[in-house]
């Protein structure tokens, strides 16, 4: 499915913020809004006046990344509705023009580059602005007079999308020509209606290829990008997406073997800032998801949504802050780390890297954990939040035992982690 070298950065990296900033954030009730209510244009371009980003200051979000433990972003350069946070010499619609008056992209590259992260785009193929784009069941105009002509009968014939090809090839010209390198592309979507053939997803590819030869693109170019079987699809991208869930055993190619896969969930229940929306993940349920992902050989695309001002809510810096201290001191159990090969436990979820195994503990057993078969595989047993050796001598209850188990005596429980207590098992050579 992907060249091994060119996902490296992405599968080691593990653990991304995915940003939904735009223009819906002003409405703050859904970032579909303009289809979903099929809000008038006039309307929806007032929102514009209002699109301050007073407090926009993306070196405070890249820095929150960073301690969170993520290693890379993805940021709404244009979502469906069309509205542009970039500078595009290509149409009007778009940050520079509203009172915030920056291209918001350049100023995220140059925050989250700042960190040390790779700092990717996401990019909407949909556009409910250009008025070329052809009128589907999902667009804002679908239920206009015209366009509820019979079957047979082409609505809106002056609708071409050839022209709006040439407009969206033209601003991804733009993002992959005027900024630098760019390590991730991540675009969204492929539907019944709309899909490879209404890209151009061939020349496209060919065309982001030819301008940034190294750049790791998801799976939506193409239909089915919330497959979990990797398929032979042509556009298919480096890596798939599932939304909003973990697969159960990873994504997988039509034999069994992992490919590179990433699921994005939100930290709430919604992608854009969504003010009423207080239904946000404990920082518990983030660490579990992003170890799970990881111990099934994915990443954990972490969603934030920004308010039109420009802060990220409080709810989530404190949440992010929390999945930060946890991760300062078990970093190591994620990134680098994937799949172990192994049955998931009772206990938790394993993650490996190399001889280095870790035991995710997430329902401490009573008495030691007990590894069926491991006896004298382990080379030495560390908790891996204070380095501190973990005693593998064979409890007093398991003396008479004679299969070549091995057990860990677990820490008492001030020493436990809530979230997780990892402990890491070096292996002996040829485990
Ligand atoms: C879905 C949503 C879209 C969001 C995307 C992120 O496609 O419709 O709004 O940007 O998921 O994965």
């Amino acid at each position: 499915m992907s060249s091994p070298s060119r996902t490296d950065w992405f599968t080691h990296a593990r653990f991304g913020m995915f940003i939904h900033f735009g223009l819906y954030s002003v409405p703050a009730y859904q970032e579909w809004c303009r289809t979903r209510d099929r809000i008038p244009d006039a309307t929806y371009h007032g929102y514009m006046k209002q699109f301050k980003a007073d407090r926009w200051n993306p070196a405070r979000w890249a820095e929150l990344a960073a301690r969170a433990g993520m290693k890379y972003s993805v940021m709404t350069a244009k979502h469906h509705d069309g509205f542009c946070l970039f500078d595009s010499r290509h149409t009007d619609f778009k940050a520079t023009k509203a009172p915030v008056g920056r291209d918001l992209i350049q100023d995220y590259l140059a925050a989250f580059r700042g960190v040390g992260l790779h700092a990717g785009l996401y990019y909407s193929l949909l556009d409910w602005e250009h008025p070329d784009y052809a009128l589907d069941r999902i667009h804002p105009r679908r239920n206009d007079p015209d366009w509820n002509k019979p079957l047979g009968v082409t609505p809106e014939p002056h609708r071409d999308m050839t022209k709006y090809r040439d407009y969206m090839f033209k601003q991804i010209r733009e993002l992959l020509e005027n900024y630098g390198e760019i390590p991730l592309m991540w675009f969204d979507f492929s539907f019944d209606e709309k899909g490879p053939e209404d890209w151009d997803a061939a020349n496209l590819l060919n065309l982001i290829r030819s301008l940034q030869p190294g750049i790791v693109l998801n799976s939506r170019l193409d239909r089915g990008h919330l497959d979990i079987i990797a398929s032979k699809r042509k556009y298919a991208g480096d890596f798939m997406t599932p939304e909003q869930f973990v697969p159960e055993e990873g994504c997988r190619d039509a034999v069994g073997n992992l490919v590179p896969w990433e699921s994005c969930i939100t930290l709430n229940d919604n992608w854009c800032y969504v003010r009423d929306d207080p239904n946000f993940k404990t920082p518990t349920q983030v660490i579990r998801l992003l170890v799970e992902c990881v111990s099934k050989g994915g990443n954990l695309l972490l969603n934030v949504g920004p308010t039109a001002r420009g802060d990220i809510q409080p709810e989530a810096v404190e949440i992010l802050t929390q999945v930060g201290d946890w991760m300062q001191l078990h970093g190591d159990s994620i990134h680098g780390c994937g799949h172990a090969g192994l049955p998931k436990p009772d206990w938790g979820r394993w993650t490996r890297r190399g001889d280095r195994l870790f035991a995710h503990v997430f329902n401490p057993p009573t008495g030691p954990l007990v590894l069926v078969g491991w006896g004298g595989k382990i080379d030495s047993a560390t908790l891996l939040a204070d380095g501190s050796c973990i005693n593998m001598s064979t409890p007093w209850m398991f003396k008479e035992c004679t299969s070549p188990d091995a057990y860990l005596t677990l820490p008492a429980q001030r020493a436990l982690n809530g979230h997780d207590t990892v402990i890491e098992l070096k292996l002996k050579v040829g485990v």
